[in-house]
C-alpha cells in the first residue's frame, strides 16, 4: 500500500433554489454547483491497526468525528474492515465556513483516496453513494465540474462544461455562517411559500430560475449565465450580515457578467470572462473595500472534481 496525494476542489453555487420541505427534514433543492482551482490538498498515508490519525494547517478545522474527512474514512473501514488505518494531513487553503463545501471536498477526497489505496475499484456512481451519506454536498465534491443537482443535492447531472470562465470569491475572514442556520431561517421566514406535494415541487422546478440559467449554460453565453445567477439564501444571509451585502453590491458593480452569494455563504463570487478581467475586479474590490480582513481570491472554473496531483503517476 503506498501513499496518495489529492487535490479538492471548492465549489460555488451559479444557483441555489430553495423548492420545499422533504420528508426526511432536508429541503427539497435545485442547484447548479460549479468546481473551481481553489483546492485543498490532501496527503493520505497507510497505517497500521484501524487507527484514523488527522492533521490539518489550519487551527480552526476541528481534528475529531466532526470532521468530514474523518468521517470519511471511519465510513469506508465500517464498509470495507480489515484494510488498515490511515494517517490523513490536511493542507487548507478553502476557508472554513465559507459556503465553498470546503469540509465536504476534504470528505470526497478520503472516499477517493482510500478506494485507491485499498485498491476497491468502486464506480463513481458507488463512491458518490457513500458520500451521500455523510454530506449533501459531497456527491457533487467527487465528480466535479458543472452538474445540476436536485433533491437533497445528491441528484447529480453532468452539464456542459464552462472551464473557460473565471470567478473571483470574497469572504471577510472572521466571518463564517452555518448551513444549518442558514436554512432554519429560511424556512422560518418562507416556510409559507414552499411547494411541499411532488406536483407542485415538479411544477417549481420547471418555472423557477433555473430554466433561464440552464439555457444560457447549454449555450455556454457568459453574459446571460451571470444575468441567470440565483440563490435564494441570500434573502437570510445577507440581511444578517450587512457587510456581505454591501460587498455583493461592489463585486455586482465591477463584474459585467454578474456577482452573487455562493451556497450558506458569506462568500460572494463575481463571474469574469478572462483572467485579466478577474485580476481587475479583484484589485478594485480590495481599493474600494480597504479591509485587511477582506481575503479576495481569482479562481478559474475546472471540469472536474477529486484528482490526484499532478506528480501522482
Ligand atoms: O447535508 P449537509 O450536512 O451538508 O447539510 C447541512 C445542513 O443544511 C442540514 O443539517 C440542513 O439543516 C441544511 N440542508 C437542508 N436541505 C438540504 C441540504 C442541507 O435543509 N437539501
Amino acid at each position: 500500500m503506498r501513499s496518495y496525494h489529492l487535490i479538492a476542489p471548492a465549489k460555488i453555487n451559479l444557483l441555489l433554489e430553495i423548492v420545499g420541505d422533504r420528508p426526511d427534514g432536508f429541503h427539497e433543492l435545485v442547484m447548479v454547483m460549479q468546481s473551481v482551482d481553489l483546492a485543498d490538498e490532501l496527503e493520505l498515508k497507510p497505517l497500521g491497526g484501524d487507527r484514523i490519525s488527522l492533521h490539518c494547517t489550519h487551527p480552526q478545522v476541528p481534528l475529531d468525528e466532526s470532521n468530514l474527512a474523518y468521517r470519511a474514512a471511519k465510513l469506508m473501514q465500517d464498509c470495507f474492515p480489515g484494510r488498515g488505518g490511515v494517517d490523513i494531513t490536511i493542507q487548507k487553503k478553502i476557508p472554513i465556513g465559507a459556503g465553498l463545501a470546503g469540509g465536504s471536498a476534504d470528505g470526497a477526497a478520503v472516499l477517493v483516496g482510500l478506494d485507491l489505496m485499498w485498491n476497491l475499484g468502486l464506480t463513481q456512481d458507488e463512491l458518490c453513494a457513500l458520500a451521500a451519506k455523510l454530506g449533501s454536498d459531497m456527491p457533487f465534491c467527487i465528480s466535479g465540474g458543472t452538474a445540476l443537482a436536485l433533491g437533497r443535492g445528491e441528484e447529480l447531472s453532468p452539464l456542459p462544461d464552462l472551464d473557460r470562465l473565471y470567478a473571483v470569491l470574497a469572504k471577510y475572514q472572521s466571518l463564517s455562517v452555518s448551513t444549518p442556520w442558514a436554512y432554519q431561517t429560511y424556512r422560518h421566514e418562507f416556510g409559507a411559500t414552499y411547494a411541499n406535494t411532488p406536483a407542485a415541487q415538479q411544477e417549481r422546478r420547471r418555472t423557477g430560475p433555473s430554466v433561464g440559467l440552464l439555457g444560457a449554460i447549454a449555450h455556454r453565453d457568459p453574459a446571460s449565465i451571470g444575468r441567470s445567477l440565483h440563490n435564494d439564501l441570500e434573502k437570510v444571509v445577507l440581511g444578517h450580515h450587512p457587510q456581505v451585502g454591501l460587498l455583493r453590491e461592489k463585486l455586482a458593480i465591477q463584474s459585467p457578467l454578474g456577482a452573487m452569494m455562493s451556497g450558506s455563504g458569506p462568500t460572494v463570487f463575481a463571474l469574469a470572462a478572462t483572467r485579466e478581467e478577474a485580476q481587475r475586479i479583484a484589485t478594485q474590490i480590495q481599493i474600494e473595500l480597504p479591509d485587511p480582513d477582506l481575503e479576495v481570491w481569482v479562481t478559474k472554473f475546472i471540469g472536474r472534481g477529486i484528482h490526484l496531483a499532478e506528480s501522482e503517476p
